[in-house]
């Protein structure tokens, strides 16, 4: 049988909530206080992950007592001690593989400096959430009737691992790209890799709000604590795939924009009977899809450092595409805002961007 630990943290006082109610009575402040100060924990343990080739695993879900911005603010070496202490809990409990979930796998340069510092494999999950996220924005796109081939797809977080890599694979399906980043320099680099692998070139940017309002499709996958993408940006019509955990589009968009699909990426139908055994917002068999890449190494025994840093070749994502399917683990259907998206309210979607006039301002 596979094993394989994945390092999980609150993604806000909602989810600390959800295990003590009294956060929510408390300032955030004291909430944070509290968080900084708990030691990682084992929160479930994932049972019946049964493979199509008959394989399989099992794994422990150990959280990592911290929020986004203090992943991203605190003094990175005392976060670092505390992933490598919740990679250790995994270790003990039989894990041969840890997945890094959400902001542990940003902090380190990508998960390098928690693999040079245990001696169990590591991997950020990051291929086989790309691996998704091209298949997700491809499937929202054709139920939308959008031909990719004319349309112009923003990346919002291009510089980052996801973004860069979803960047370089889509190029060459898409009408016009958009790459939206923070650092000009960043994104300079990137566009001269997208040219010289796709032959295709790219408009960059540091305006999200200039580039959404262009874009037909739009993958969003930053590492921003708060709201990226709000509801006057977005064109009538448009589909976005947010891989971003937490997320990047706003919640005002569910509630008033009836006219886009916002599907969730990065989510997967785990194959066998699969209980994670806690609640992550999915129903019982769906995963992440960087849960499901490391239940997939374990099930394979591929107990090697996988996923790490911030380049992740073409090669790599072919084989993770690959892997997926010869154990069984697939897109799940489509998904807004933690619900599944019904046939009857797509097409009201899309009724909805039928009469808005296009280039219609919002507001
Ligand atoms: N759904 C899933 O299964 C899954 C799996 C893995 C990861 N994720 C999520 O995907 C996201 C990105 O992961 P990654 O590994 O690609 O991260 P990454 O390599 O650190 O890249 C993050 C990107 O976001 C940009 N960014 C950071 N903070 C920002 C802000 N405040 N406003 C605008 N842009 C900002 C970065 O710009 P710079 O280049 O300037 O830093 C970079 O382009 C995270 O939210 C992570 O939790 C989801």
């Amino acid at each position: 049988m596979g094993k394989f630990g994945f390092l999980v943290h609150p993604l806000s006082i909602e989810d600390v909530a959800k295990k003590y109610k009294i956060a929510r009575k408390v300032s955030p402040k004291l909430v944070a206080g509290v968080l900084k100060r708990r030691r990682p924990f084992v929160i479930s343990e994932a049972t019946g992950i049964r493979s199509s080739t008959g394989a399989e695993a099992k794994g422990w879900f150990i959280a990592v007592p911290l929020l986004p911005h203090q992943m991203l603010e605190l003094d990175e070496e005392f976060v670092i001690k505390k992933i490598v202490k919740a990679c250790k809990i995994a270790r003990k409990r039989g894990a041969r593989i840890v997945g890094l979930g959400a902001f542990t796998a940003l902090v380190g340069n990508g998960g390098r400096r928690i693999a040079d510092r245990i001696d169990i494999a590591v991997t950020t999950g990051n291929t086989y959430t790309i691996v998704t996220a091209i298949e997700g924005i491809k499937r929202a796109a054709a139920v939308m009737d959008i031909n990719l081939s004319e349309a112009c797809l923003t990346v919002v977080g291009a510089t980052g691992s996801i973004g860069s890599a979803c960047a370089q694979c889509l190029a060459p399906e898409v009408g016009e790209l958009r790459l939206v980043g923070r650092n000009m320099e960043r994104l300079e680099y990137l566009v001269g890799e997208v040219k010289r692998i796709s032959k295709k070139d790219a408009i960059i940017s540091t305006d999200i709000s200039a580039c959404v309002r262009e874009a037909d499709v739009i993958i969003s996958v930053t590492g921003a604590v708060g709201d990226v993408i709000l509801p006057e940006d977005i064109k009538p019509g448009a589909v976005i795939c947010d891989v971003a955990r937490p997320r990047d589009v706003s919640q005002r968009v569910a509630e008033a924009r009836g006219d886009v699909l916002v599907i969730e990426g990065g989510i997967v139908n785990v194959p066998g009977d699969a209980d994670l055994n806690f609640d992550f917002g999915l129903p019982k068999g769906m995963a992440l899809a960087c849960m499901a890449e490391t239940m997939i190494l374990a099930l394979e025994g591929r107990y090697e450092d996988y996923t790490l840093g911030k380049d992740i070749s073409v090669e790599k994502i072919g084989e993770m595409q690959e892997l997926a399917k010869k154990h069984g683990f697939e897109l799940a259907g489509l998904r807004s805002f933690d619900k599944a998206m019904t046939p009857a309210q797509i097409e009201e979607v899309k009724k909805k961007a039928r009469s808005r006039t296009r280039g219609q301002n919002w507001i």
